[in-house]
């Protein structure tokens, strides 16, 4: 039988589509997820069992249970802005949630994990673009969390345990044959915003501060898309499976977009107009982030395949209504 893989947050945007790659690979994907954030309904590729991370004793049952021999760990609470408010809430579920599924996986001898770590984790990077050896000094409690989680990680392997941290840029995008998309609830990420925004059902995009050190003033980030990120989780699987060492690897695409480039995209796929409101800088957000992919590359030869913004805008404009047959952004 193929190997059972426990894939904490599975019920949520990112774990929900590596759910469905796992299986592609034929890898038996097993969700385990709270459903504070995630939804019972994107769980359509392996069983679902409800539990928390925090709760080794349930990490330790479910893993036995279905005999998985390896972790990837996405569950989290990933709000920026929201980690600033209630920091203490931060390090209870992702910190907390990391000393739980360690302790429930040296419980039930698994060894491999592959962790959803963040570009966050370098703060204001001192240079561009951001490779993994960039000095990683987080500017925000959510940013200090994943950092926490991967130095975790880095002293368990004394115990023989091993790990890929993947640093994600900007997950964006939906499942490519329509099966899964983004639900957050509540909605803090840009395309979504801005897609909402175009269909005429939520408010107009706030421009979260015009005045950046960039070239249009707005903030800078590497967009990369879920169903690529999904893929990189499957080759890491298998370089730990492999008796790969472990180590942490940037996951985005070397190209960075302005917030008024992406509106500008979105225009061009949709046919339909963003309407858009200016409003101060959002606390906590860098200028810019753009990854250096290279190590992602030699490491897992993994390459990006639909992570151009026009594919991504897209694939991820039929969950909010829009037509997407409209002229391909470039
Ligand atoms: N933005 C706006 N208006 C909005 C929402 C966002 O202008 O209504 C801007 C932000 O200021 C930022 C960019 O759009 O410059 C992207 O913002 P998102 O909220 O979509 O994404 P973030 O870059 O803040 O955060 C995301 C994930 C985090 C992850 C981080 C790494 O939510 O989990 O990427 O950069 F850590």
């Amino acid at each position: 039988m193929s190997d059972a893989i426990l894939v904490t947050g599975g019920a949520g945007f990112i774990g929900s589509h590596a759910c469905k790659a796992l299986h592609h690979a034929g890898l038996r994907p097993v969700s385990f997820d709270n459903l504070s954030t995630g939804h019972a309904h994107a769980v359509r590729y392996g069983p679902l069992v409800q539990g928390d991370v925090r709760d080794a004793a349930a990490v330790e049952a479910a893993l036995r249970a279905h005999d998985a021999r390896a972790v990837i760990h996405f569950a989290a609470s990933a709000y920026v802005g929201e980690s600033m408010a209630d920091p203490a809430r931060y390090y209870d579920n992702n910190v907390g949630g990391m000393i739980g599924l360690v302790q429930g996986c040296r419980a039930a001898g698994v060894k491999r994990i592959v962790f959803s770590s963040s570009c966050a984790t370098y703060g204001v990077p001192e240079s561009l673009p951001i490779r993994e050896t960039t000095p990683q000094r987080p500017i925000n409690p959510y940013g200090r969390t994943k950092l926490i989680g991967e130095e975790i990680l880095r002293d368990l392997s004394v115990e023989g345990m091993r790990h890929v941290a993947l640093r994600y840029f900007n997950a964006a995008g939906a499942d490519p044959e329509g099966e899964l998309g983004e639900h957050h609830d509540p909605e803090t990420h840009l395309l979504p915003l801005a897609l909402k925004a175009a269909s005429g059902q939520g408010r107009p995009l706030a421009i979260f501060g015009t005045d950046y050190p960039t070239p249009d003033g707005t903030c800078i980030r590497d967009y990369i898309h879920v169903a690529d990120l999904a893929r990189a989780h499957v080759l890491a699987l298998a370089r730990l499976r492999e008796g790969g060492e472990s180590l942490a690897l940037n996951l985005g695409t070397g190209r960075g977009h302005s917030v008024r480039e992406i509106v500008a995209a979105i225009e061009a796929v949709t046919g339909r107009a963003v309407p858009v409101r200016l409003e101060p800088r959002r606390p906590g957000d860098p200028p810019e982030l753009v990854a250096d992919p290279g190590r992602a590359v030699a490491e897992l030869g993994f390459r990006t395949e639909c992570s151009d913004i026009g594919t991504i805008v897209r694939h991820a404009a039929p969950w909010f209504g829009l037509e997407a047959g409209h002229v391909q952004a470039a």
